[in-house]
Parts: C-alpha cells; structure tokens; sequence
C-alpha cells in the first residue's frame, strides 16, 4: 500500500463550499442514500473503529467530510440523500452542497473516482438513479459498491447483486463491488480501485 494509513485526519467537515481543500491532492467521493452504510465503509478502509461516525439515526449535519490520507489522498464523504422525513430546509442545503461540490468546485478536476453505494438489499432507488446517471452524463469515473451483502442469503445474492449490477444506470460503472463493513468483503478490490483512479499504485 502506498499510503501510510496511520496519518489519517479529518481535515474538514465543510458546510460551505468555500470551506472545500484546495491542497493539489486526488479526490475520491463516496456517495449514497442515508443509512447505507457510507461511515461504516470508511471506516473499514481505514481500519478504523469510528473515524467517520457511524450513525444510529440517519441524517444529523450536512457536511461534506474531507478525510487526509497520509497528505497524499483526500476521501470526500458526501452528505447522504433520500432521507424522505427531512425538512425541506435540510434538502435544499443537501442539493446546494452536493451540486457545489460537482459543479461549483475550483478544484473538480482533483476528483478521480466516485464511489456510488447500492445498498444490496434495497437495490437502486430512484435517488441513486439520479446520482448514477448525473456522473453518467457529467462524464465523472464512477465504481458501485454494494453494502451490508452480509445481511444476504445466497438465494437474495444470486438475485440481488446481479439485480444491481445489470441495472442500465449501473452498467457505465468501471468495476461493480459486493462489500460488507461486518466481514471486509470488498475491502481489498475497492483500495485497488481507489489506488489506481488516484494514480497512486506501484509507489511506496
Ligand atoms: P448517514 O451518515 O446517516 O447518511 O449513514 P451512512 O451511510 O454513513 O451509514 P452508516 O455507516 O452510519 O451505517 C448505517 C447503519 O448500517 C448502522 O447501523 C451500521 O452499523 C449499519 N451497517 C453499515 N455497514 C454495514 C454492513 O456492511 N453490514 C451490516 N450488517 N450493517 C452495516
Ligand atoms: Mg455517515
């Protein structure tokens, strides 16, 4: 690994986008609906128990989160979306935010990959739709990664996840992931598509 995943900080939980880095480092962004388990995934990348906070009620703060990887990486966690009991005030700083940071961003070519989350048992809803099909359109490299697949049987796997993958907003994804935060599946294949994407593979 070509990071030293020890120097990990959160360097900026930003509510504004004039509060995004600007430091010349490749971004990689995760996104996905509330409660899909994006903290949990972070965490798992980082081997970390609770960098990225893990939420029992979904929602809380709107903040994009800029996790410092060993100065060499920035991972962007993304507020969560489809939240259907937010207030519309919460929407719409959601979508100023969200859309700041894909099309009001000085910095959007330091963005190399995202990293769309599919919840494996949920499958695509219409607010990943969107998602998919606006880094579809806007020509952004994305992989999909598919939580929680420890909650699956093998009959709903055989189903689920090739449900997910033939998906036709799924189908212009680089890889497609089946990943769980309970027992790392997916960890090492996910690092490899960050690494790559950040151009980051092959130095140590
Ligand atoms: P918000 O920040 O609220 O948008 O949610 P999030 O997408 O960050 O999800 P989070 O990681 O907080 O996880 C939500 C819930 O799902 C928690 O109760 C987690 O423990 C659970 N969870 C997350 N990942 C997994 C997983 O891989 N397997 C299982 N079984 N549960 C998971
Ligand atoms: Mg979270």
């Amino acid at each position: 690994m070509a990071l030293n995943l020890n120097k990990t900080e959160l360097r900026i939980s930003a509510g504004f986008i004039r509060q995004f880095p600007t430091d010349p480092m490749p971004q990689i962004a995760f996104s996905g609906r509330s409660n899909v388990g994006k903290s949990s995934l972070i965490n798992t990348l980082l081997s970390r128990k609770s960098l990225a906070r893990v939420s029992s009620a979904p929602g809380k703060t709107i903040t994009i989160n800029f996790y410092d990887i060993d100065k060499k990486l920035f991972l962007v966690d993304l507020p969560g979306y489809g939240f259907a009991r937010r207030p519309l005030q919460d929407k719409e700083k959601w979508s100023a935010l969200t859309d700041g940071y894909f099309t009001k961003n000085p910095n959007l070519d330091l963005l190399k990959l995202v990293v769309q989350l599919v919840d494996s048992r949920i499958g695509v809803t219409e607010d990943d739709r969107m998602m998919l099909d606006y880094m579809s359109a806007a020509g952004l490299p994305f992989v999909v990664v598919m939580t929680k697949t420890d909650k699956l049987n093998k009959t709903e796997r055989n189903k689920n996840l090739p449900e997910i993958q033939n998906h036709p907003s799924v189908r212009g994804a680089i890889a497609t992931i089946p990943f769980s935060s309970h027992n790392g599946e997916g960890k090492d294949e996910l690092w490899r598509e960050i690494l790559t994407a950040s151009g980051l593979t092959g130095k140590n």
